[in-house]
């Protein structure tokens, strides 16, 4: 039996935070992994550069069935405090857009700093292993796992939710919350691309690679950034991020031209070039392939002298309201989030402790919170461990 005043689970981008904190503060703190590697997701993210945080942060940025839990711990640790500790230790950094900060050179800055941060506060880290089973005797937690047995007073749960289980990501935190009488919002994946079949898809898949300015809605919700057409539906950030809005049977609206009156354009086209087609016009302000593309679905390619203001009205419909009903989403193989996870009223906004078990914790992405695509998600991951880690 090894005694620590805290073992925490998964070492991410939230289970080192914590763990640095809580070192810091004099704890004997393990951490165990049970992949090869700590902080897999970070490596990968941000195509590799990390996008740590974001400069425009609100409770708005984030989606929870408590849309206040999120606050008190953003606000006590915020995207300054981390920026402070990456210009602390020299790493170069740059806003790439909509307040989106990323590394200058690459993830694994970020991987390091952690790591060096856990050394100096004297935390110690277990790869490899994998626990067993929890129990719970005289306020103590017992963890047999495939090293031994191992205990301690606090037991931080940050094993992240199950996006990506190629890097790791398995839904056991949840296993650990109902196994304490919590209860877990239904977890779906979130940020992620939407598929589509039948003959929607086969008309969308000659579009595959074409990239375009657009706003996106699902309900009242909505993204003005770029969509991209894939070999099996639609993707990019504007499609990442309306992702996590919308439900099975949603219909969502693009608009392809989000600053003009697509039927002004046309009719004022009509008058000054009748002889002129209408996917002429539109490929003045769009790629000539996603001009063709939404002609076609208008099934108008006539002159535009030769169109009703009917034809005009039907199509400027579909280029700025383009309504589309995904079959699905490509799920948690390639979901960058999970949305749900462990219902926050069982937890302490404060401390993350959880309310009707002293000594546990749960925070990063387990926990229902999920931020919106743009340095969001690693933002929480970094408060809630560091909120916890006062604490634990
Ligand atoms: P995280 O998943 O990081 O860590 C959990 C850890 O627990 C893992 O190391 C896992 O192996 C371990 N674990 C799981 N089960 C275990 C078990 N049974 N026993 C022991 N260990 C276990 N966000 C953002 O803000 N900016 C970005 O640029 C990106 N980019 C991005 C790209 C891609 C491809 C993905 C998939 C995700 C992102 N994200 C992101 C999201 C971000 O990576 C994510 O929200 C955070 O990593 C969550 O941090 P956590 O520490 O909560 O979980």
């Amino acid at each position: 039996m090894r005694p620590y005043d805290v073992i925490i689970i998964g070492a991410g981008a939230a289970g080192l935070m914590c763990a640095i904190e809580a070192g810091r503060r004099g704890r004997s703190v393990i951490v165990l992994e049970k992949a090869d590697k700590p902080a897999k997701k970070i490596r990968i993210s941000g195509g590799g550069r990390c996008n740590f945080t974001n400069l425009r942060l609100g409770p708005e940025n984030y989606l929870s069935q408590n849309p206040h839990f999120s606050k008190s711990a953003l606000m006590r640790y915020s995207p300054a405090d981390f920026i402070a500790r990456m210009e602390t230790r020299g790493i170069k950094y740059h806003e790439k857009t909509l307040g989106q900060l990323f590394c200058d050179g690459s993830a694994q800055e970020v991987i390091d700093m952690l790591l060096g941060d856990c050394r100096d506060a004297g935390v110690s880290l277990q790869t490899g292993i994998a626990v067993q089973d929890i129990t719970r005797h005289d306020g103590q937690f017992r963890l047999k796992t495939t090293m031994g047995n191992f205990f301690a007073s606090s037991l931080v749960i940050a094993t992240g939710g199950p996006s990506v289980p190629k890097m790791g990501a398995t839904g056991y935190g949840y296993e650990i919350a109902r196994q304490f009488g919590l209860s877990i919002i239904e977890p779906r994946a979130a940020l992620v691309p939407f598929t589509f079949d039948g003959p929607q898809l086969s008309h969308m898949k000659a579009m595959a690679g074409l990239s375009a300015d657009v706003e996106v809605k699902c309900g009242r919700k909505s993204f003005r950034e770029a969509l991209l057409f894939t070999h099996r539906g639609l993707s990019g950030p504007a499609i990442l991020q309306i992702s996590s809005y919308w439900s099975k049977g949603n219909i969502i609206t693009v608009n392809f031209m989000p600053d003009l009156d697509v039927y002004n354009v046309l009719v004022e086209a009509r008058s000054l070039h009748p002889a002129r087609t209408p996917i002429h016009v539109l490929s003045e302000s769009l790629p000539k392939r996603l001009a063709q593309f939404l002609c076609q679905d208008a099934h108008v390619t006539a002159r535009l002298a030769d169109l009703s203001n009917a034809k005009l009205r039907l199509l400027a419909g579909i280029v700025n309201e383009w309504r589309i009903q995904p079959t699905g989403t490509e799920g948690f193989r390639t979901a960058e989030v999970t949305l749900g996870g462990v219902d926050t009223s069982a937890l302490s906004s404060k401390t993350f402790e959880v309310k009707s078990v002293p000594g546990l914790y749960f925070i990063g992405e387990v926990v229902d919170v999920t931020g919106q695509l743009g340095g969001y998600n690693f933002q929480w991951a970094w408060s809630s461990g560091h909120a916890a880690g006062q604490y634990v």
